[in-house]
């Protein structure tokens, strides 16, 4: 059995205020937000859904039924830098005030992959697997869960990746059959457990796993009001005119057949280099910040091979 440090980065308890900030950071998800908290909260405390039928209906409905077995899998798909790891790693923060639980965050090492060794990616898979079961079990009482687990597995498209597409060697697909296994079991358990695997490239997702998710999230590139929103936020205290960020959030929507910018080529790209380019001698100017939105080349959309 591989050591915990060995399949996961440092467990981290939610709710923590980077975390929680860098929830409240994200803007234009709301209906994300929201949904997600809700989807989470009934699969790893179904009880409550059976209180909330309870309470409105004065005891089980028929609908409950159909919520019965969903296993407890999201998909976060969508291009680089749309927000599928800041979203999966902080929502947690969320859900642990809805549900007024601790939750834990597990993120899986999925970086032991390449090395070499036939049969390791499914040993580390099975093994992640069998450890979030021990724990969702601990977490686990008659009362309801105790605290909620969530498991992120992340850049996860090698492990993942259809039957179908190219290059799949055989150890990937034990990868792959490792990973639904993990995933029913934790199923029937009903443990307080929740997987979320993010894809830049849902189009190439095993099929089984897609079919096996209990929701996708797609994350988009910004609108043009997400774009103003973030833009806002990032410029704040900057002094910059509310005249230049309408302009700027012009200058980096699609334009022609180039896509819009990303939420990160903003907050990581386009506002880091303005204050390079002041640092250390001069504030920001609007003129910063327009010459460098015109030259911003968005991140690319990630294409399909199949
Ligand atoms: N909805 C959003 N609102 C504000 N900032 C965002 C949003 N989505 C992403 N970002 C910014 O982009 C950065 C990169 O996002 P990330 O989650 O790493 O993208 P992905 O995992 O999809 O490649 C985040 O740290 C955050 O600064
Ligand atoms: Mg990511």
């Amino acid at each position: 059995m591989t050591n915990q440090d060995d399949l996961f980065h440092p467990v981290i308890e939610l709710p923590e205020p980077t975390r929680r900030a860098r929830y409240d950071r994200l803007v234009g998800l709301d209906d994300t937000k929201l949904r997600l908290r809700k989807e989470a909260a009934l699969l790893a405390d179904p009880r409550r859904l059976q209180v909330w039928a309870a309470n409105h209906y004065g005891g089980d409905i028929a609908a409950l039924t159909l919520f019965a077995d969903r296993a407890p899998l999201f998909v976060f798909a969508g291009d680089v830098g749309s927000g599928k790891s800041a979203l999966a790693e902080s929502f947690g923060c969320d859900l642990a005030d809805f549900l007024d639980l601790p939750v834990y965050l597990y993120r899986l090492k999925l970086a032991t992959r390449g090395s070499g060794l036939v049969g390791e990616m499914t040993s580390l898979i099975g093994d992640a697997f069998a450890h979030m079961h021990t724990v969702g079990k601990r977490m686990s009482g008659s009362q309801g869960a105790r605290a909620v687990q969530i498991l992120v597995v992340d850049e996860a498209d090698a492990l993942v990746q259809s039957r179908g597409a190219q290059q799949m060697h055989h150890e990937d697909r034990a990868g792959v059959d490792a990973f639904l296994a993990g995933i029913d079991n934790l199923a029937g358990a009903r443990l307080p457990v929740v997987v979320v695997l993010c894809t830049n490239r849902l189009g190439a997702l095993d099929p089984a796993v897609m079919r096996r998710a209990a929701a996708t999230f797609t994350l988009t590139r910004p609108d043009d009001e997400q774009r103003h929103a973030v833009l806002t936020q990032a410029l704040d205290g900057l002094g910059i005119r509310p005249e230049t960020v309408r302009k700027v959030v012009k200058l980096t929507g699609p334009a022609g057949d180039r896509p819009g910018c990303t939420f990160s080529d903003l907050t990581q790209r386009l506002v880091p280099s303005a204050v390079f380019r002041a640092f250390p001698d001069r504030p920001v100017t609007d003129e910063d910040l327009l010459a460098l939105a015109e030259e911003l080349e968005p991140a690319p959309v990630f294409t399909e091979e199949r």
